[in-house]
């Protein structure tokens, strides 16, 4: 079965979320996931749907302000969170061991973990994308509860995707690397959902803009199914 999640990145408040999973009409044949801001999650639990947080700390508790531990989310009834996103990596500092220093704690802790890779565009027009995937893999653990999503930096919110050859090309290298399910993130939309869920090695699909309305993300579920 594949996976399909929706990353609401920074949108989306309490309101807003029960509205969307009220209004959301998810298709069996798929596993479907939300990730909310961590300010939604407690409504977003018990819904109907998965919950995973957007990021999740190495410690249990500590003098970290601004970030979130594990054990917090599992309280909460959340069951997984997205690791290393792009977003994370770019904006805020995120490095490949600190990534897997919080892969570590949140599948330590019982959660599953949504490990995010991918190159940027400079990289890969040196035709570095072998090796940044090589290394960004490397430094994620191996367990039952992970997937990793392959999000190539170059097509987050821009509208470019990446064709259906070239994801196909970059899973098939990250699964060399590591036995495990892989999603596909980067401007997936209802109209290309199909094209891309349709390649052996895409496992599912890690969605942000199109997963922001209830009528758009349905969509994209129904093409995994
Ligand atoms: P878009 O679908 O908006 O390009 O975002 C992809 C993403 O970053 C999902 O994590």
């Amino acid at each position: 079965m594949k996976l399909v999640a929706g990353n609401w990145k920074m949108f989306k408040g309490p309101a807003e979320t029960v509205a969307f999973l009220d209004e959301l009409e998810p298709p069996a044949g798929v596993e479907i996931v939300v990730c909310p801001a961590f300010a939604s999650l407690a409504v977003a639990v018990g819904r109907g749907l998965p919950v995973y947080a957007q990021n999740v700390h190495w410690a249990e508790q500590g003098a970290f302000t601004g970030e979130v531990s594990a054990p917090m989310l599992r309280e909460l009834g959340v069951e997984g969170a997205i690791v290393g996103h792009s977003e994370r990596r770019q904006l805020f500092a995120e490095t490949d061991e600190t990534v897997r220093m919080r892969c570590a704690a949140a599948l330590e802790a019982g959660l599953r973990v949504i490990a995010c890779v991918g190159e940027t565009e400079a990289e890969r027009e040196a035709g570095e994308t072998d090796a940044v995937l090589r290394r960004q893999v490397a430094a994620i653990p191996r367990h039952d509860a992970l997937v990793i999503a392959y999000e190539p930096v170059w097509a987050i919110g821009t509208g470019k995707t990446a064709t259906p050859e070239l994801a196909q090309q970059a899973h098939e290298t990250i699964k060399e690397l590591h036995d495990t399910r892989v999603l596909y993130g980067g401007s997936v939309k209802p109209e290309n959902a199909a094209e891309l869920l349709t390649q052996p090695a895409v496992d599912g699909a890690l969605v942000g803009g199109a997963s922001l309305e209830p009528e758009s993300f349905a969509a994209i579920c129904r093409a995994a199914t």
